[in-house]
């Protein structure tokens, strides 16, 4: 690890990443808050860090630590609260965010599915009842306000794979967000989210043939045991592969890694008892992100990478600074073999709702949940930093 210079080309994005339901606050016509209230997870989001309005300070504070680059989701369940209504409010109140990033110095890339759904989309059967990829495609079409200009990148859904594993749970009566390594995904679910992808992705080119338009997939990072070969690559292809697929022919593929799952002869075994866990209990393991570059420039081919979303929970800032130092000369290691990264988001920019619970802190910005006042934490300063500099400190030891 001996990087002191990054070989970040040009343009590389660099910044932190949110979602809507995890920090506006009050998202209150989507499925998770119905769920949320009705006590089915842990803690409910209620206020969140009320980023809905305060998107100001904690743009300011991002362009100030030296971020260029600002990956937001915009709520569905805001902007089409009933079937075939759209809200100019809440399209004005988007689209002043995306002024309001230029403004500062940020890039916005747009994710316009960030997990949640409106109610009444859950109510018809969610992904999987006829016609839910065309509503998906019409609500991608009525975003044009806030999209059509200064947008350049966007990001049509959010973790595809974790929606059909969610909806393998849900099929089971388990409601929530599923375990690292991740249950049986639910195939018609799949194919519903490829095909909406699909659309989304014609649909964002007729607003503007100039946006960059990819999806971000969740990495797992499975590893086989020696013998476990096969039963990896069958374990991975439902659950990653055919989202990575499904990306060949997009400008850019999201790649979205925490941890890693070892696979033996009978699937996922536990982390090793004397491995470091964060506050997710995940194997504490900055490694993956090269890992996930690489395993989806293996699947993908010719379609370039941005790392749209990297981190760990933790409550001690120096394993945050300790786990992006190591996973940062992973990203620049991947960069000098030759694989085509174009950018770095972190995960996340404040410490948010974690989606049933706001224990695991992911943020390089600490949030009061009283006064929602924001402190930047060193490892913001830090990785901020890095954007200024360019210059990647030198890993510890
Ligand atoms: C999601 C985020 C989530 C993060 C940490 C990703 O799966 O896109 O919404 O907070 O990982 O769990």
């Amino acid at each position: 690890m001996t990087h002191a210079v990054t070989p970040f080309p040009d343009g590389f994005l660099w910044g932190a990443s949110t979602a809507a339901h995890q920090i506006e606050g009050n998202n209150t016509n989507s499925d998770w808050w119905r769920k949320e209230i009705a006590g089915a997870v842990k803690e409910p989001s209620l206020d969140a860090c009320d980023s809905y309005h305060r998107w100001r300070e904690d743009m300011d504070l991002l362009a100030g630590l030296g971020f260029t680059d600002y990956r937001f989701s915009i709520e569905w369940a805001r902007i089409e609260p009933a079937p075939g209504h759209f809200s100019r409010a809440e399209l004005a109140h988007y689209r002043r965010m995306v002024e309001g990033a230029v403004e500062r110095g940020l890039r916005p890339m747009v994710t316009l599915h960030h997990f949640t759904v409106p109610q009444w989309f859950e109510d018809r059967g969610g992904w999987t009842a006829n016609g839910a990829v065309e509503l998906f495609e019409r609500y991608v079409r009525a975003t044009a306000p806030v999209i059509a200009e200064d947008v350049r990148h966007v990001c049509t859904i959010n973790e595809p794979n974790m929606i059909s594993v969610i909806a393998g749970l849900a099929k089971s009566g388990e409601h929530g967000f599923p375990p690292a390594g991740l249950p049986t995904p639910d195939e018609d679910t799949t194919k519903a989210v490829i095909a909406a992808h699909h659309a989304a992705r014609a649909a964002v080119k007729e607003i503007n043939p100039g946006i960059q338009v990819g999806w971000s997939v969740a990495n797992q990072v499975y590893q086989a045991l020696p013998g476990a070969e096969d039963v990896t690559a069958a374990y991975r292809h439902g659950r990653e592969d055919v989202f990575i697929e499904a990306a060949r022919g997009d400008d850019w593929i999201g790649v979205q890694s925490y941890t890693r799952t070892r696979i033996g002869t009978d699937g996922p075994i536990p982390a090793p008892a004397d491995a470091e866990r964060t506050l997710t209990q995940w194997e504490y393991y900055p490694a993956a992100v090269g890992h996930a570059l690489r395993h989806t420039a293996e699947i993908v081919g010719d379609v370039p990478l941005v790392v749209t979303e990297n981190g760990i929970a933790a409550a001690d800032d120096a394993r945050r600074v300790d786990y992006y130092t190591g996973a940062l000369h992973e990203v620049a290691r991947a960069i000098e073999d030759g694989l085509d990264v174009r950018g770095y988001l972190a995960w996340s920019a404040l410490d948010n709702y974690e989606w049933g619970s706001y224990e695991p802190t992911f943020g390089l910005i600490a949030v009061d949940p009283e006064t929602f006042e924001r402190t930047p934490k060193p490892s913001a300063h830090w990785l901020g930093g890095i954007g200024r500099s360019r210059e990647l400190p030198r890993a510890a030891g």
